[in-house]
């Protein structure tokens, strides 16, 4: 059995939050946001090495801030690109395809999650070849047009909403990355380019508390969990 390395974007600008500080850097609890996650895939038996994507201009600064926490498992730092999916491909350039079995992705501003998932999303992957985290959509969805008119509503029975961790076996993901770049193709979570080269994606329940820390609201939210959790 190869190696499985661990995916980490982190090369995403604060924009949407609204501040001009790093989401992956906030606290929660008294520690970045992404001490939190890289905590998760250190105490996960599945994972033996990390790459950690950060802005270009913040690979030195960043990491130095990460070598501080003292990780044992090994981790590299790797200079991002302008959209998620060129930060995922840059990290990919730097996993050893003879070695590694097995790619797993996971957004640095998920905190939440748990060891246990990652281990099901593995776990599925290492059988299927392509495994995500997704759950149930509770609330109705609806197609709207560009003048917020509804055009459709959605069966909801069939919709899951997608987290990461997101993982693939090394030559799938390979190729997805090859081909979505030769078509110019840009998708909104890695399993998209997965599923255009025909392969069948597996899917995880997921978790609700696996949250994308994306607002104000998403910091607060994040703070009860960990204390709930103790
Ligand atoms: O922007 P979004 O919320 O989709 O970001 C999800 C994750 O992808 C974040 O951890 C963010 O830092 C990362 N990202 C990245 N490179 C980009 C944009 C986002 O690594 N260019």
């Amino acid at each position: 059995m190869g190696l499985v390395t661990a995916i980490i974007p982190a090369a995403g600008s604060g924009s949407r939050i609204g501040s001009s500080s790093y989401k992956q850097f906030m606290e929660l609890g008294g520690k970045p946001v992404i001490i939190h996650t890289l905590e998760k895939f250190q105490q996960s038996s599945e994972i033996d090495e990390m790459v950690v994507v950060f802005p270009p201009d913040k690979v030195r600064e960043f990491s130095g801030r990460i070598a501080a926490y003292g990780f044992h498992k090994p981790i590299r730092f790797v200079a991002g690109g302008e959209r998620r999916q060129d930060s995922v491909h840059q990290a990919f350039l730097s996993v050893n395809g003879r070695q590694t079995e097995l790619v797993v992705i996971h957004d640095a501003v998920r905190p939440l999650v748990e060891a246990d998932l990652i281990q099901r999303v593995v776990e599925r992957a290492r059988l299927t070849g392509a495994a995500i985290a997704a759950i149930q959509a509770v609330d109705t969805i609806k197609e709207v047009s560009s003048k917020d008119v509804v055009v459709a509503t959605l069966n909801r029975s069939t919709l899951r909403q997608v987290q990461t961790p997101q993982a693939f076996a090394y030559p799938i993901l390979r190729k997805a990355l090859q081909r979505a770049y030769a078509d110019g193709y840009y998708g909104t979570d890695d399993s998209s380019l997965v599923e255009r080269i025909g392969i069948q994606v597996a899917v995880v329940p997921g978790s609700p508390l696996n949250i994308k820390i994306t607002t104000p609201a998403d910091v607060r939210f994040a703070e009860l969990i960990l204390r709930a959790r103790g």
